[in-house]
């Protein structure tokens, strides 16, 4: 069943027969700030007006990429401070892969079992075997010497050598069903990359902007990547990504060749006016700072709920495990039915996802609860 989408505001969108839907799945954690934001709308409306597409790098100097990048690196920890704008989270994915190739003059790159990074050849490549085989057997040849780690085994982490020019993690995997670190994990991961001279890269696509209870996962665990990888509530809704990395990482990609990574609409001013005013709503509004209570809302109304065999859980990216499959896919047609927008995981069929916006209210959080509950009932 298709279902049309007419307007949408805050958590809500809506059909042209004016039918209301929960939106627990915020374009996977996209819209992070409520759906037509005025602050956003505002800003984009503006930008156009101003200018949209001249010309995004070289020697243009345009305001909204500037405000954008300068802030963004306030906010990120360590010396993360040079900002590559691109157009996706593939994008970025892709943008860090040559980065730590470049930088080290290594090619082995590792990412994690039950990763995803992006459809495009390079973040495909990144898909961890054997689950990624599903997607990216029909594409091969993909890059070579890649290889996948268990995410939280800290006896894998010995297979990251003076080889490797890269690890890419989710600090929290998403696809993988919601799988937060380990206590001491990625402070392992950190300092074994340190050991070999591995650079480490955070694909925060997902985690960043608020979703885990931090402005990103880097703080919330408190260990900051070599680079970190930005799309989706980065935009405010609009397409943007970012590569970001130290500037002595960064400045290897202006040399042989000169243009180490060229894109047409990469921090589009429209998009970065849009990022922009999200990232200013959320820290005018302490946004952030409720992510965690809200969450935990969520957890303490379902949690025991007979259908419920297990809750995962970081800030307002919830898995809400079922145990199996065809409950899900039933659950999946009462949720339709009843107005709640949700979905399961690329990795991870019998668990449904709540990632709303992070504005969401309370009541609204109770209210949404309430109707899951009825369609839990009604699989049980
Ligand atoms: C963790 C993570 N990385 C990368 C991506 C890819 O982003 P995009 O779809 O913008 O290419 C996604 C998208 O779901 C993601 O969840």
């Amino acid at each position: 069943m298709m279902v049309e989408v007419a307007r949408a505001e805050g958590s809500f969108f809506y059909t042209p027969e004016g039918k209301r839907y929960y939106d627990l799945v915020a374009g996977v954690s996209v819209s992070n700030v409520g759906h037509a934001n005025e602050a956003v709308v505002r800003a984009v409306q503006e930008q156009a007006a101003r200018y949209m597409h001249i010309m995004v790098y070289g020697e243009m100097v345009e305001a909204p990429q500037v405000e954008y990048a300068t802030r963004i690196a306030q906010l990120l920890p360590g010396e993360l401070e040079s900002v590559y704008f691109v157009n996706s989270g593939a994008e970025a994915v892709e943008g860090a892969l040559k980065l730590a190739k470049r930088f080290t003059g290594r090619t082995e790159m590792i990412s994690m079992r039950r990763a995803y990074h992006g459809s495009t050849h390079g973040a495909m490549s990144m898909m961890g075997a054997p689950e990624g085989e599903e997607w990216k057997g029909a594409f091969r040849p993909l890059l070579p010497d890649t290889a996948a780690i268990e995410f939280n085994d800290f006896d894998a982490l010995r297979r990251i050598t003076r080889r490797t020019a890269c690890v890419l993690a989710e600090p929290v995997q998403g696809e993988a069903g919601v799988r937060p670190p380990q206590p001491g994990y990625l402070e392992a991961l950190r300092r074994r990359c340190d050991e070999v001279g591995a650079l480490l890269i955070f694909d925060e696509i997902q985690t960043g902007l608020g979703r885990t209870g931090a402005m990103f996962a880097s703080l919330k665990y408190g260990v900051t990547p070599d680079i970190v990888c930005l799309a989706k509530a980065f935009g405010g809704g609009m397409p943007l990504g970012a590569f970001v990395a130290r500037h002595e990482v960064m400045d290897t990609l202006q040399n042989n060749p000169t243009l180490g990574h060229i894109t047409t609409f990469g921090g589009h001013p429209v998009c970065c006016a849009a990022g922009l005013a999200a990232l200013n709503y959320l820290l005018d509004n302490q946004v952030v700072e409720q992510v965690e209570a809200k969450g935990a809302l969520y957890e303490r109304l379902l949690a025991d709920h007979p259908a419920v065999r297990e809750i995962r859980r970081s800030g307002l990216l919830l898995a809400v495990e079922l145990g199996e499959s065809a409950k899900l896919y039933r659950i999946m047609e009462l949720f339709k039915e009843e107005g709640i927008l949700s979905d399961w995981f690329l990795y991870c069929d019998t668990a449904f996802r709540i990632s709303p916006p992070l504005t969401i209210s309370e009541e609204e959080i109770r209210d949404s609860a309430a109707i899951i509950r009825r369609c839990l009932d009604r699989v049980s």
